[in-house]
């Protein structure tokens, strides 16, 4: 019989606070990986990763190894990497091209889309033995869907739709696809791993924080504040610079410039942010003004700067996704264990757009997403400290009210921090949480706040 943990579930969420045990407690961690990860629609990689007929990439579904495979009649299949024989891992690589998959054990060999194709010794098998059942096949994944590119896959057979669960979060991803001046984008470069020490849940709530940086971030602060502004003209720490000064911007811009929208399903996004007034898009950069010019040639001066306009810093798809258009970032988070948790970040390539657009993209990663950068070493340094902290069994309940009496509605079904600073969006994905965990509707308590 399951074991179930201490306390309901239900009691561990409350309108403004959350328990610590949500964070810390084994068994919760395992009804998680069952009730959210084994039936939402989880983010599992971009259609660019497998162009061709033969392209497959490995990665995990909560704690199952699956295999993204483009298949012989070109379609999309997810399959999990467990050989249907004494159950190996079957494709050990991360990614390659191939023309069937082939265990290393006993030489079982499957068609991409899972189908047994050839069994050695069928002979010394037993009579009712049929290598064309399904028992004889690695098994698929119930459900696949892609939004422009974007693959997801769903455990539960029945359920909304995926664009049903993106709900208005399809904006973003518009968002990130519509820059492309030729319309299309592609993963690039390599992929930044890095592992922390502390719940999954953390990293999504991290980055919409806009209440953070002035003192997670102080030191960077700090010396991007010391440069002369002439070091904003030219050279490769440019963006460097201007993030990091943004880090630094008073409550006073995060109070009445910025805001945080969410949506149901556990969905949100930091908007409002990019604009050039607002320093980091900075459209008088000359590479983006080449950029410009070329989504103009492309898609006509009305949708460029429609286009353009969106100005969405980070989008949280809920549970396991976050991603960023404005310098082609995506991260996906993949929870290890209660107290463990490794995050992928990928850069986007927009097909069409200057070369040099794409050096802008691989700095940024470089200074907000990777291993050595002066802004993601501080975060992880968070992560960690959350982890010690909340095993320390001081205070049981954790505090998530801010902007809870001035949250308001807006539109398409959402809920609108008055401001950044708001909290709203971690009440939203507790929202969902408990939905997912109790499998009841989502009520929308947390989100609607108390005025
Ligand atoms: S376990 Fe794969 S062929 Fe035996
Ligand atoms: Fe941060």
């Amino acid at each position: 019989m399951e074991q179930q943990p201490a306390h309901s579930i239900a009691q561990l969420v409350q309108p403004a606070r959350v328990h610590r045990s949500l964070y810390t407690d084994p068994q919760i961690f395992e009804l998680e990986l069952k009730h959210i990860f084994g039936t939402a629609w989880i983010y599992v990689g971009h259609e660019s990763q497998v162009r061709n007929v033969g392209d497959y990439f490995c990665t995990m579904l909560g704690r199952k190894a699956v295999i993204v495979v483009r298949d012989a009649s070109g379609k999309l299949q997810v399959i999990h990497n467990q050989c249907a024989h004494r159950g190996a891992m079957v494709v050990a690589s991360d990614k390659g091209h191939t023309d069937e998959f082939q265990c290393c054990y006993h030489g079982w060999t499957y068609h991409l889309d899972g189908r047994l194709k050839a069994i050695p010794l069928l002979h010394g098998y037993p009579a009712d033995f049929n290598p064309k059942s399904g028992k004889t096949a690695m098994t698929q994944v119930a459900r696949v869907m892609s939004y422009r590119g974007f693959i997801f896959v769903s455990e539960a057979a029945d359920g909304p739709s995926l664009e049903e669960a993106l709900n208005h979060m399809t904006t973003s991803i518009d968002d990130m696809v519509d820059r492309a001046p030729d319309g299309d984008i592609e993963v690039a470069g390599g992929t930044f791993r890095h592992v922390y020490n502390g719940n999954w849940k953390l990293y999504l709530e991290n980055l919409c924080d806009a209440a953070h940086p002035w003192f997670t971030h102080r030191s960077s602060i700090d010396a991007a504040q010391q440069q002369k502004d002439d070091v904003l003209s030219d050279g490769s720490g440019e963006i460097a610079i201007r993030q990091m000064r943004q880090n630094g911007a008073p409550y006073s811009f995060w109070e009445s410039q910025v805001g945080i929208w969410t949506y149901p399903n556990g969905h949100s996004y930091l908007g409002d942010y990019h604009d050039d007034s607002k320093l980091v898009a900075a459209m008088n950069d000359p590479v983006f003004r080449d950029y410009i010019g070329m989504l103009e040639a492309k898609k006509g001066k009305a949708e460029a700067r429609r286009i353009l306009e969106v100005s969405r810093w980070n989008s949280n798809v809920y549970p396991n996704l976050s991603f960023m258009s404005q310098f082609q970032q995506l991260r996906v988070i993949h929870p290890i264990a209660v107290n463990r948790t490794e995050v992928h970040t990928y850069c986007f390539k927009l097909r069409g757009a200057p070369e040099r657009m794409f050096q802008n993209t691989i700095s940024f990663a470089n200074i907000v997403n990777g291993t050595g950068s002066l802004v993601l070493t501080d975060d992880l340094e968070i992560y960690n400290r959350i982890g010690i902290g909340l095993s320390s069994e001081g205070a049981d309940w954790i505090e998530i009210g801010r902007g809870y009496q001035s949250d308001g509605p807006a539109d398409h079904g959402g809920r609108q921090g008055k401001n950044s600073t708001s909290e709203i969006y971690i009440r939203n994905m507790f929202d969902a949480w408990l939905s997912y965990m109790t499998g009841t509707p989502a009520s929308a308590a947390l989100r609607q706040g108390a005025a």
